[in-house]
């Protein structure tokens, strides 16, 4: 079993959570993931890991309450335990010695961008990172991204905090000034990281995402997380989850993504079926 050992609220829905995972935290590397289990017939859960620490066997990770069981996983507090905490999983980010790169995070994007942001800026490379949310209150982990970054840039699309406007707007101006940018990694929704590539299309620079598909075993068997790369259908749990942006099909990625959308609307409103108190005082749904 899986201790939280420490719970952080970050944002109205948004959590943070270190858990005690020793067997995952001695051998993970950034842009893996793990996928959790609160319960024995529950859902699993694939998270991008946000940091880890070897010594004390502890992983973190970063989570917004999307639907039923992510709602549930914020309701666990410290000492509790989650039945299964699998990983790591997915391919390693390509760490190497590039030179200039940029690094994006948009949304929870953000914390999955921190471990490949600090592990490219400790083998020498300049990172300049860029993260952005809606507005200022869903801007997270400012402190660890402008820690692992040689230079950070801030942005909302309501202006309420740093730059107004979007992440792909400052990475633009970027390309257009700085020829030397050598590599991007970009990870967030959708449609931000397919806008991040038509961005970086014209100029030429490598952009690597990192996709997040609808996931069940996360071993490469069951095929839900399939997507078209170049015109070859890959696995994001065993080939991925990070593949070169330019080469993602992007149309049939996101149509992915909602297909289990009416089973997860029925499963929140199961959830939110309001209790009431029965003639005999017990709480009953
Ligand atoms: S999650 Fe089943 S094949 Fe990837």
């Amino acid at each position: 079993m899986y201790k939280i050992i420490k719970k952080e609220r970050l944002h109205d829905t948004i959590y943070s959570m270190w858990i005690e995972a020793p067997d995952v935290a001695s051998s993970v590397q950034p842009g893996q993931f793990i996928i959790l289990m609160i319960q024995e017939k529950g859902e699993r859960i694939p998270l991008t890991v946000a940091d880890f620490d070897r010594e004390k066997g502890l992983i973190r990770i970063v989570f917004q309450i999307v639907g039923k069981t992510s709602e549930e996983l914020s309701t666990l507090k410290e000492g509790d335990k989650l039945y299964s905490f699998i990983g790591p999983l997915g391919k390693k980010t390509e760490i190497a010695l590039y030179g200039k790169v940029i690094t994006i995070g948009g949304g929870t994007g953000i914390a999955c961008i921190h471990t490949i942001a600090r592990a490219l800026k400790e083998v020498g490379n300049e990172v300049i990172s860029i993260i952005g949310a809606r507005t200022k209150d869903l801007i997270i982990m400012e402190e660890e991204i402008k820690k692992a970054s040689s230079k950070l840039i801030v942005t909302t699309d309501d202006g309420s905090y740093g730059r107004k406007g979007f992440v792909t707007q400052v990475l633009k101006e970027i390309l257009d000034k700085d020829q030397s940018i050598k590599k991007v990694w970009t990870i967030g929704p959708a449609i931000m990281m397919k806008v991040t590539c038509e961005t970086t299309k014209p100029y030429s620079v490598e952009t690597i995402v990192s996709l997040n598909s609808v996931m069940v075993d996360g071993t490469g068997m069951c095929g839900s997380c399939r997507v078209t790369i170049n015109g070859e259908t890959k696995f994001v749990c065993t080939d991925g989850p990070e593949f070169d942006g330019q080469l993602v099909e992007w149309s049939e990625f996101a149509n992915r993504l909602t297909r289990y959308q009416e089973q997860e609307q029925k499963s929140w409103g199961i959830y939110h079926k309001p209790t009431h108190t029965c003639r005999y005082g017990k709480e009953t749904e």
